[in-house]
């Protein structure tokens, strides 16, 4: 199938209420018609998902935009000019046209419009918004190629697009009260705070209160244990016959048989996500990068997926 007849199917697919897969620049999700509450309760089944955890609605235009959002404010208007399309995740007030399945029970709804020419086209074929977590089971790595998607979900209808261009998941930033970053992403702190200097970090729940659900549950696990080190003489005190050990490329001369995840932060990144669904056997020992720009995102990543941290 061609990709534009596989894109056109899709298409039909989602305004029939069922489920597909599909590209974007983060990584790949799990689509349904954000407005059809039958067609959403499908994607938290397949995934496993926890009712009060709410999905990102894609969106392909500012007409779109204001059918699902309301209270647009000149903040807003200043990311969104600046990062949209492309991974930034923005929450708004909903709409009532939005069905409270899509935002977890919330009066909130969270929007990005991606980039991926694949997504877009997508969007704009089913006429309608979709609603899409990242299309793994949930508590797995978020998948970067159509054959992640397919080993979580065998019999699904998956757009082939390539690996993503990020591997990580887009930035979520709450516009609703004082804005703040829900949770790390493909847009570094460093450029969301070129915009709005005083923008509050709270991706980690504060004794039992998070600002985003998404926040309480486990994430991103690989098969086998994984091990963080923040240091490599720590690292190598906890090595075994069968450990297999991650690192930076310009850290690899710090072990005898170490893998490389890439060398500058974007590469990590793009990496990282398949690097943790690769190894089935023994346990993956991983050095840590630096907590700036992208690299915190994958730190973050990396902390969430990690049985233990050293
Ligand atoms: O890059 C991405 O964002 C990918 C691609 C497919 O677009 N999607 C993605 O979706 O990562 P998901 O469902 O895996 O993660 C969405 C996150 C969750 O942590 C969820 O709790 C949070 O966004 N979220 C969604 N709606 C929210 C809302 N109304 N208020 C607070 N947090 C929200
Ligand atoms: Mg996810």
């Amino acid at each position: 199938m061609n990709a534009q007849f596989k894109i056109r199917t899709a298409a039909r697919m989602l305004k029939k209420g069922e489920v597909v897969a599909f590209p974007t620049e983060t990584v790949y999700g799990l689509g349904a018609n954000a407005l059809d509450a039958n067609a959403v309760a499908k994607v938290f089944l397949l995934k496993g998902r926890p009712a009060d955890n709410p999905l990102i609605v894609h969106i392909g235009d500012d007409r779109m935009l204001a059918t699902v959002a309301g209270s647009i404010s000149p903040i807003a208007k200043r990311l969104m000019k600046r990062f949209w399309p492309g991974p930034l995740t923005i929450i708004f007030r909903k709409k009532s046209a939005v069905p409270s399945i899509t935002t977890g029970g919330r009066a909130d709804v969270a929007v990005r419009m991606p980039k991926h020419p694949v997504a877009l086209r997508l969007i704009k074929e089913a006429g309608v918004p979709i609603a899409a977590p990242s299309a793994n089971r949930s508590g797995r790595p978020s998948p970067t190629a159509a054959a992640h998607v397919l080993e979580d979900f065998p019999n699904l209808f998956v757009i082939d697009g390539g690996e993503t261009q990020h591997g990580v998941e887009s930035t979520v930033i709450s516009l609703v009260g004082k804005p703040a970053i829900l949770r790390l992403g493909a847009i570094s702190v460093e450029e969301i705070r070129e915009i709005i200097p005083a923008v509050a970090v709270k991706t980690r729940p504060v004794g039992n209160v998070a600002a985003s659900p998404g926040q309480k549950y486990k994430h991103y696990a690989p098969s086998i244990p994984l091990y963080l080190f923040r240091n490599a003489d720590t690292l190598k005190e906890h090595v075994k016959k069968d450990s297999v050990i991650l690192c930076r490329e310009q850290d690899l001369k710090r072990f005898t048989n170490a893998v490389s995840l890439g060398k500058t932060n974007e590469e990590i990144a793009h990496n990282i996500y398949a690097a943790l669904r690769t190894y089935k056997n023994g346990e993956l020992l991983i050095l840590g990068v630096p907590n700036k720009g992208l690299g915190r995102t994958v730190m973050d990543r990396l902390e969430k997926a990690a049985t233990a941290v050293f």
